[in-house]
């Protein structure tokens, strides 16, 4: 079992330690006015953003028509919002983009920004997508829906993917970017290392906050293997379900997963 290979190398910082999963979205409001700082020094992370939002973009303009509605769902401060922005109009897309988040602080600095007309936002949780869609006057189904970082923090991630794959139109897309060690002693190594000596510190400079940082590195720990995700996006009724990791030292640990919605499905 993947599980049994997992590395569980405590992570020796100062109180208080993590964060409920029912406690997220509050925890992100604590650093959201720092979060922007905190993946500036990622290096990477706009860059691995960016590649699997043309994902997104590539499936979106062969199948989502003229005009799509695009979803960004946990789309926090807007980082994400901004990959898929700028891949849909690379590739020559107009259409809503919708970024939704259940944290009110990562809102209001993803709002605090500049962005073309057809980009809105909603506050909301992803498991209630499509009352979110409808308090938004935010048409369902979608035809595409970008998740980064967010799946790993729901606790009941098929019945989340299978209520993204309802609500996608037939040929929708969802792509999730997420974090994957499990199975890979040494991702999950690279990963203890790296939060260990970078990424708790650095929370704390930035916030003077770390209980968001520790349980970064537990729910990323804890999270799916490639192939158990995978295996819930099929169960879920996606398909061309594929994966790919990123480049760089994050080989291994960061990964795009697509699913698509069959076009016959309606
Ligand atoms: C690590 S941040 C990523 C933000 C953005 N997608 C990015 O890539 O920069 C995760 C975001 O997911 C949001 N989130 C976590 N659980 C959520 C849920 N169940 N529903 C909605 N948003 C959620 C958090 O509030 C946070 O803003």
């Amino acid at each position: 079992m993947a599980t049994d290979q997992r590395v569980r190398t405590d992570v020796p910082t100062d109180v208080p330690t993590d964060v409920p999963r029912g406690e997220v979205s509050a925890a992100f409001d604590e650093v959201a006015d720092r979060y922007d700082l905190m993946v500036a020094l990622n290096p990477g992370y706009h860059a691995h953003l960016r590649r699997s939002a043309r994902v997104l973009a590539r499936n979106v303009a062969l199948h989502g028509g003229d005009t799509p509605t695009v979803v960004d769902l946990g789309c926090g401060s807007g980082a994400s919002t901004r990959a898929v922005v700028e891949e849909l109009t690379r590739v020559g897309v107009s259409g809503l983009v919708l970024g939704v988040d259940g944290s009110t602080g990562m809102l209001r600095e993803a709002r605090g920004k500049d962005w073309p007309p057809r980009v809105r936002f909603a506050h909301g949780r992803a498991e209630n997508f499509e009352t979110v869609c409808a308090d938004a006057a935010v048409a369902t189904p979608v035809d595409g829906i970008f998740a980064a970082y967010l799946v790993r923090n729901v606790t009941d991630r098929d019945a989340l993917l299978r209520s993204l794959h309802d609500l996608l139109a037939p040929g929708g897309t969802l792509v999730v970017h997420e974090y994957s060690v499990a199975g890979n002693p040494a991702a999950a190594a690279v990963w203890t290392a790296v939060c260990r000596g970078l990424v708790v510190p650095l929370g704390w400079v930035t916030s003077r906050r770390t209980r968001l940082y520790q349980y970064l590195w537990r729910s990323v720990m804890d999270m799916d293997s490639t192939q158990v995700l995978m295996q819930r996006m099929l169960d879920a009724g996606f398909e061309d379900v594929r994966t790919r990791s990123v480049r760089g030292w994050q080989r291994g640990i960061i990964h795009t997963f697509h699913g698509r919605r069959t076009e016959a499905s309606a």
